[in-house]
């Protein structure tokens, strides 16, 4: 496995690499790095070619008040997971030539960005298509991986991706649950034991949903009802529980193409969910 930070080596080898017939397939990551990342990893591995994984706790997707300086930063573990699963390239951007490095691109702003987390994280999408855009330009992927547990920002990049008519195919990898639902996430590992239990309720309720809101009654009802029982188990509050359309555009009617999205906060974590109806 080769640990590359400079951009013109990595580069230098990707060049060499795809000039000898290989793919390249690239996990952007923020480190911290958990089961849902490694399916992306595993994903990425079954279409046989160069795997890179890059780590870089991008300060441009965060807000004045949000956890950038707190992110999990676990490198030397994160280094020993990637190395056992194998991978090629790991990409750990120097911070300096990253956020200074130039794209031909100017990247439109889409709709979706202004729903549900893009309501109350203005910085958060502009931030994750600068970077995202940046990786793409420096790696040139023939296929990124990302997680369906932040469905937003897949649908997001995937957007970026068309409209820029960049060559590299976007695929969303089924989210990670641990054995209680909850799915997994850096952000997990602010949780103290109580809050933990309180996360764990999230999913269990939202499993409860789809055969409820399948049968077409008042289902502003019983998200409202949800929210209530959830805060009654401790969640702080609820950034958004709402049933949209997969492409996030507002439901007319249920069907198979409809998702429920919630985001919701325990003490100072945010955690997020979204499951098919
Ligand atoms: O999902 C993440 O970890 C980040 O938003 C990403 C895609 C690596 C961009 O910083």
């Amino acid at each position: 496995m080769k640990l590359v930070k400079s951009i013109k080596y990595l580069n230098k080898i990707l060049d060499r690499y795809r000039s000898d017939g290989f793919k390249i397939h690239l996990t952007p990551t923020m480190g911290a790095l958990h089961g849902g990342h490694l399916k992306l990893v595993k994903e990425s591995k079954k279409i046989k070619s160069i795997v890179v994984v890059s780590i870089f706790v991008n300060p441009t997707q965060f807000g004045p008040k949000e956890d950038y300086k707190n992110y999990p930063r676990t490198l030397k573990n994160d280094l020993k997971v990637l190395k056992k699963y194998g991978v090629d390239i790991v990409f750990i951007p120097i911070k300096k030539q990253i956020l200074s490095h130039k794209t031909k691109y100017n990247c439109p702003q889409f709709a979706i960005e202004k729903r549900l987390c893009g309501k109350s994280r203005p910085k958060y999408f502009p931030g994750v298509k600068n970077i995202v855009l940046k990786l793409f330009d420096i790696v040139q992927p023939d296929t990124a991986f990302f997680g369906e547990k932040d469905y937003q920002q897949y649908l997001v990049i995937k957007k970026m991706t068309e409209s820029l008519k960049l060559n590299t195919r976007i695929i969303c990898v089924k989210t990670v649950r641990d054995r209680n639902g909850l799915p997994l996430s850096s952000r997990n590992n602010y949780l103290s034991g109580q809050e933990f239990k309180i996360a764990i309720k999230i999913n269990k309720l939202l499993k409860k949903l789809p055969p409820l809101i399948r049968t077409k009654l008042k289902i502003n009802k019983i998200l409202n009802h949800t929210k209530k029982v959830l805060i009654d188990h401790g969640v702080d509050k609820i950034d958004y529980l709402t049933v949209l359309n997969d492409d996030l555009s507002i439901r007319k009617k249920i069907s198979d193409k409809s998702r429920i999205f919630i985001a919701a906060k325990i003490g100072n974590t945010r955690l997020i969910d979204n499951i098919k109806i």
